[in-house]
């Protein structure tokens, strides 16, 4: 099979690049390339874009605050729990099925003697607000959870959290990463913090953001050197990647409500499908993004014989994290982790919804806006020949 005869449903592992974005790459580092800290007038020129940028930015998404840029969702997330959490009283409550970027800086955080707060999840990978409110029993904290689940597609309800909150001393950070593909229209103000990505939105790879709300907050650089971003974050300021991110992003705002549309349709076809089929169950909940499905296969076949007979598709079995990430989450310290922070010790919660453990077959299908009904049709199809 050829690569470019295999059908593209990974999207929340990354997405190909739009016109927008790579024709602002290009445009910018052919023409705006000087350092956006040299005094010379190309350097000048330079820093007036990335200024442009910020505030494009905080137009789009009708917000204050400001957007530290960094080199994607990962070092948003490492900068946000380390500096909050190693420096502070404040303790780190998650959803325990976090995407690694989280689960495994919250253990590191663990192992340096911080204070963490796992929430179990339902087989659907939900947290309850009970638990929450167990975990919230010691204040002040800092709750982070996706919103929009790379795995699942599951979205938390921020107003009914806000209302179990109430007026305790506890900072809100969404992990955005995977929310603007999905045409939702993304209030950043409802949160202290959000983790933004490039690459799951249509720009490159190499760049993402840490969004913070009060620009006075005492967030500690990651990375130490030249002091760039007001010293929030050191290294040369990528302006082409920046540049194309903000492109991406307003690409996806821009056309939020078609994209949204077209998603759901897509979303809506397998939904009927794997209705009338007692051979898949959907795990994916009913609040979720318009364009992920988690689906477990209830007939007897193995994870290799599904990704065989599935191969026209580019398909994943959950989160694109590494191997080598699957053998630490399997090790006995991670597991430490897991059942000491734990806020209710559940003898039936496993990860199971991240299918490390489970021995049915499962995969996750995650569109952009190029795919197209004539593909979702063709997948129904190989799913009958199961
Ligand atoms: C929810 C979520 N957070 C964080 C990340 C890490 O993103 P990046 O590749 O930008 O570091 C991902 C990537 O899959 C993700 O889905």
């Amino acid at each position: 099979m050829s690569l470019n005869a295999q059908v593209y449903f990974d999207n929340n592992a990354s997405t190909k690049i739009c016109d927008s974005a790579l024709a602002e790459f290009t445009e910018l580092s052919q023409n705006v390339y000087a350092n956006t800290e040299s005094s010379h007038l190309l350097g000048q020129w330079a820093r007036v874009h990335f200024k442009k940028y910020q505030e494009e930015l905080q137009n789009k998404f009708q917000c204050s605050g400001r957007f530290i840029w960094t080199s994607g969702a990962t070092e948003s997330l490492n900068q946000l729990f380390s500096s909050l959490i190693s420096e502070s009283d404040r303790r780190l409550i998650l959803p325990s099925i976090e995407h690694a970027g989280s689960l495994m800086t919250a253990f590191e955080l663990y192992k340096k003697k911080c204070k963490v707060k796992l929430l179990p999840v339902d087989s659907q990978g939900q947290f309850s607000l009970e638990d929450l409110k167990a975990a919230l029993a010691e204040s002040p904290s800092l709750l982070s959870m996706s919103y929009g689940h790379n795995v699942t597609g599951g979205l938390p309800d921020i107003t009914a959290l806000k209302k179990i909150i109430g007026s305790q001393d506890v900072l809100i950070h969404g992990d955005a990463s995977q929310c603007l593909r999905s045409g939702l229209k993304l209030n950043l103000e409802q949160f202290d913090f959000v983790t933004l990505s490039s690459h799951k939105s249509y720009g490159p790879k190499g760049i993402g953001a840490l969004w913070v709300r009060d620009p006075r907050f005492n967030l500690r650089p990651l990375l130490f050197g030249g002091g760039q971003q007001e010293n929030f974050r050191s290294g040369s300021v990528p302006l082409p990647l920046i540049g194309a991110c903000v492109k991406a992003w307003g690409f996806c705002l821009e056309n939020s409500k078609n994209h949204k549309a077209h998603l759901e349709a897509l979303k809506l076809n397998l939904l009927e499908y794997f209705a009338s089929s007692s051979e898949f169950e959907v795990i994916t909940p009913e609040r979720s993004m318009s364009h992920t499905l988690l689906v477990k296969c209830l007939k007897q076949v193995s994870q290799v014989d599904l990704s065989q007979k599935l191969r026209g598709f580019a398909l994943s079995r959950g989160s694109a994290c590494s191997d080598q990430q699957k053998m630490r989450m399997k090790d006995n310290q991670f597991e430490n982790f897991i059942n000491d922070c734990l806020v209710v010790k559940d003898p039936k919660f496993n990860l199971s919804v991240l299918n490390f453990e489970s021995s049915q077959a499962q995969f996750r299908i995650s569109f952009g806006f190029e795919n197209t009904m004539t593909e979702v049709e063709s997948f129904i199809e190989a799913l009958k020949e199961l």
